[in-house]
């Protein structure tokens, strides 16, 4: 039975990240005496994750992976911009020097961006960010205003706002040019449920721009 509630962080201090840290580390070593020797000689991760900042969203919590295993990019409601040089140099590295195999966009129910994007409230300099998501509503206007229920509604935003954002990763030259090349590279788009623990994948992977606008094709 769990004592503290998961709101309750006041136990969660300065010193208290580092005692974790030495707790971390006898625990590594139980398992591996050479479990930091290993991991120094470099990474080969085969996924690139791009997922919310959402404390409540880790990549390697919710796949139960380990360190080295997953390649993470995380910013507000896990957006794909292509101006976002931050987000371009993470995929040019992961896709050209890594090599991965997948990456993925992984958006969450009761992401707090998207439900600040569907209010009218202004928020300050985030309202920029969250212009990208009042795009992915404009897109999808018809389907999002007819569902009365404002909770399916916010839901149904969330799923459209990782497929789009899949798509914008289709669209970069980062994504195309590995698939000129003949690279394997899949791109998935997954939703997470706080309240369950469950991914749901939306069924968007693709690995070819063939499905794609056909004035987002770059001519190879
Ligand atoms: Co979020």
């Amino acid at each position: 039975m769990p004592t503290k509630s998961l709101h309750d962080t006041h136990h969660i201090t300065y010193e208290t990240l580092l005692a974790g840290n030495q707790k971390f580390i006898e625990k590594s070593l139980a398992l591996d005496p050479e479990y930091f020797e290993k991991l120094a000689n470099g990474q080969n991760p085969p996924v690139l994750w791009i997922g919310c900042a959402d404390s409540r969203v880790p990549a390697n919590q919710i796949t139960n992976t380990q360190p080295g295993e997953i390649f993470v990019h995380r910013n507000i409601a896990n957006m794909v911009i292509h101006t976002d040089m931050n987000m371009l140099s993470v995929l040019d590295y992961a896709v050209n020097v890594l090599q991965v195999r997948h990456v993925i966009v992984t958006g969450h129910y009761g992401c707090g961006g998207v439900i600040a994007a569907m209010s009218n409230k202004e928020y300050g300099l985030i309202d920029n960010w969250l212009r990208h998501i009042k795009d992915v509503y404009r897109i999808h206007a018809e389907e999002l205003t007819a569902i009365e229920d404002e909770q399916k509604r916010v839901d149904r935003l969330v799923e459209l706002n990782v497929v789009e954002n899949v798509y914008n990763l289709c669209k970069t030259s980062i994504v195309q040019n590995a698939w000129a090349k003949g690279q394997s590279l899949s791109v998935h788009g997954w939703v997470y449920s706080i309240k369950t623990g469950i991914i749901t994948d939306m069924k968007v992977s693709t690995q070819d721009n063939e499905k794609m606008e056909k004035v987002f094709r770059f001519q190879q």
